[in-house]
């Protein structure tokens, strides 16, 4: 299929067929594709849980406000974290990437207010999430991000040490009654020319 049609094909998914599980083979790419997901100057700050377990996806249901039901009804919940702590972070990309990305992060990044370093951080895990709802199209599995969880509580439940998490993301099949698949509920976007300048 097209990237196009991909495209068009996934949403977010609000209910679930709680009986259809995702293959083991089809959760090892996805982690895979995952780790090769691109990041500036390959910094990759970001740890990600898989979580099929059925009690503690029902603990992070719980912690999800009105995520509740498709997480419990979603046959894993993936959990996309940041690292926290910035000193760990210099100590990682001085151990693993070539000596000018380090001196690029030096110049450009080490300066700014650790707000602004610890923004650049969580957008590289951003751009890993759009890597992964189009990986997920691209296996036929259906998917919902979500930013409506409860960090801390998180971060708690999976017991993360130097990371925090962000967002989540639902994975399974879809319930064929969900009324918010494309083919029931048209996509809504706002029109090309708007968004798109041609010069
Ligand atoms: C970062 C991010 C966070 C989101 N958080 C939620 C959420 O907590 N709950 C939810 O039902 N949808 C959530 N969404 C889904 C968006 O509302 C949805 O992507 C948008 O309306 C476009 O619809 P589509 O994904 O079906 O094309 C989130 C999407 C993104 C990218």
């Amino acid at each position: 299929m097209s990237f196009l049609d991909l495209a068009k094909g996934r949403y977010t998914t609000k209910s679930y067929n709680a009986n259809t599980k995702i293959s083991a083979e089809k959760i090892h790419q996805l982690k895979e594709i995952l780790r090769l997901s691109p990041s500036s100057i390959n910094s990759q700050p970001w740890q990600f849980s898989f979580v099929s377990d059925e009690k503690t996806k029902q603990d992070l249901a719980s912690a999800s406000f009105f995520n509740k039901q498709k997480i419990n009804e979603a046959s894993h919940l993936v959990v996309f974290s940041v690292i926290d702590n910035i000193e760990k972070f210099e100590e990682q990309i001085r151990q693993n990437l070539p000596e000018g990305a380090v001196d690029y992060y030096n110049n450009f990044l080490k300066p700014l207010p650790e707000k602004e370093i610890k923004s650049w951080l969580a957008h590289q895990v951003y751009l890993s999430l759009g890597f992964f709802l189009s990986a997920c199209a691209s296996l036929e599995i259906d998917s919902s991000p979500m930013e409506g969880i409860e960090k801390e509580a998180y971060d708690k439940t999976l017991k993360l040490e130097h990371y925090n998490s962000l967002f989540a993301v639902a994975i399974g099949y879809r319930n064929p009654e969900d009324t918010n698949q494309p083919s029931v509920k048209p996509k809504s976007r706002l029109p090309l020319e708007t968004i798109i300048q041609s010069i």
